[in-house]
């Protein structure tokens, strides 16, 4: 296998960071292809535990080269912060181990002053976005209006472009919202020392990608976000701005489909959303609550609280076919552990019908009324088993269901959020 994607099968924070990590050590290049630093993947190596936001989960092993691909949008401050606070860790970040795209977009300071401003007016019907300028980049990106990684290496072409962003970003933000004018020179002079410090590490990493796959190196796709963020397949307007799908890799990385040879779609035990809309097994009651306690369910990126509920097999099966996932690693099993019965969803009752999808419309999605099928469940800590044959028959009686009913196989267990806390039970 040359080159594979990792990518969340649900909403997001399913423990694509971990598992990243624990796929990366045979890989030889990992890449970001969407996705910016909305983003907060945890990777937990021996005591020490990293949150990264933006920089490719490879970084940690030293001898990785990683890329931040295209269809990222990077925020240069967001950037450099965590290459500091790696640093502080102990991680040494160069061009010889990170590579950025110079075709990826530049989250600009108006683009988080309007996500914050959009945010507030949307008044109750809000996304419940990370504030991080992700949407207002990428709508500059389709309107053909932002400013990509090259333009900020020519500084009169990034100049001309930001006088004309500035100005039109300054009409909106105090002519129809009322709010305060951005300075122009400020974040002009604030994205030139960006400029000089980034230089170093910008190339056409597409062309990187592609010799790499050629040469038989291993690439794995490290995807952000999950499949029902996803601007088209996602609970739409609910979502992330970007593809987070598989086929996200081809664009926001610049591979051909044909070259992308697995998609293993990450897929925590039970279900969780931060950030408003739809979530039809979501559990409001104690047993929610003991969930999140149990799995320590708070947001990476904001520390908001993540809503729990009860694993969805429909959107599992929703995740393979629009991604066509080779395999599942699930992930927080043992959170699960000490729960005495166990729900899992086989399909929505929709209209007097049983769907085995997800509707398009929010509002049929509202009338959706998830069919559930009970499984035992198991008192022993899992958090210790390291082969299939370790694990309680009634957890292994809930991972078959969720093979059964997505038709596609498990390859990998995670009991616990450390490297050695994983286990292969098939190829990817
Ligand atoms: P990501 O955004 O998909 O990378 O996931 P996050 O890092 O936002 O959230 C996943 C959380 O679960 C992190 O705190 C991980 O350290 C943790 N984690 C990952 N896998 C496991 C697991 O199998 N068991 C437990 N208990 N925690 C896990
Ligand atoms: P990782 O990679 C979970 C959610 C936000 C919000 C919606 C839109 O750690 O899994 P945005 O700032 O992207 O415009 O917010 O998407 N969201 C995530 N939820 N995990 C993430 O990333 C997320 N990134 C964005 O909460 O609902
Ligand atoms: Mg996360």
């Amino acid at each position: 296998m040359s080159a594979y994607v990792v990518l969340g099968a649900q909403w997001g924070d399913e423990g694509k960071g971990k598992m990243t990590d624990y796929l990366a050590e045979n890989a030889d290049v990992v890449v970001r292809y969407q996705g910016g630093n909305n983003a907060g993947h945890t990777v937990e190596v021996g005591e020490k535990q990293y949150k990264l936001h933006l920089i490719p989960s490879g970084i940690l092993y030293g001898n990785k080269l990683n890329i931040i691909g295209n269809g990222v949008v990077l925020d240069p401050k967001a950037l450099f912060e965590e290459m500091e606070y790696l640093k502080e860790l102990g991680v040494e970040i160069t061009p010889k181990n990170l590579l950025i795209s110079d075709r990826a977009q530049l989250i600009m300071p108006y683009h988080r002053v309007l996500d914050g401003i959009k945010e507030r007016a949307r008044g109750s019907k809000d996304i419940g976005t990370t504030g991080k300028g992700i949407g207002p980049c990428y709508t500059d990106k389709m309107e053909r209006s932002g400013i990509r990684v090259c333009d900020l290496m020519h500084t009169e072409v990034f100049k001309e472009k930001l006088e004309e962003n500035v100005k039109d970003k300054n009409d909106i933000i105090t002519k129809i919202y009322r709010e305060e004018a951005l300075d122009f020179d400020s974040v002009f002079e604030e994205y030139m020392n960006y400029a000089e410090k980034m230089r170093e590490y910008v190339t056409e990493t597409s062309v990187v990608v592609y010799d790499s796959i050629k040469a038989k190196k291993e690439v794995l796709f490290e995807g952000a976000q999950g499949t029902l963020l996803d601007i088209d397949y996602g609970t739409y307007p609910y979502v992330t701005s970007s593809n987070t799908i598989a086929g996200g890799v081809c664009t926001g990385a610049g591979v051909g489909p044909t070259m992308i040879t697995n998609a293993v779609g990450i897929a925590k035990a039970y279900t969780t959303r931060v950030g408003k809309g739809p979530f039809p097994t979501e559990l409001s009651d104690k047993t929610g609550e003991w969930i999140r306690e149990k799995g320590h369910e708070y947001g990476v990126t904001t520390g908001r609280a993540r809503r729990c509920g009860w694993l969805d097999l429909v959107i599992l099966k929703t995740a393979a076919r629009v991604s066509g996932l080779t395999s599942f690693a699930v992930t927080k099993i043992d959170t699960l552990a000490g729960l005495d019965t166990l729900k899992v969803c086989i399909g929505y009752n929709f209209n007097g019908k049983v769907i085995d999808y997800v509707p398009a419309s929010l509002e049929d999605l509202a009338k959706c009324e998830p069919i559930y099928e009970e499984v035992k469940g198991w008192d022993e800590s899992i958090e210790n088993a390291r082969s299939y044959e370790d694990l309680p028959e009634n957890a292994k009686i809930y991972l078959k269901k969720i093979e059964e009913f997505t038709g596609t196989k498990i390859s990998i267990v995670s009991v616990g959020p450390k490297r050695d806390q994983t286990m292969n039970v098939n190829e990817l």
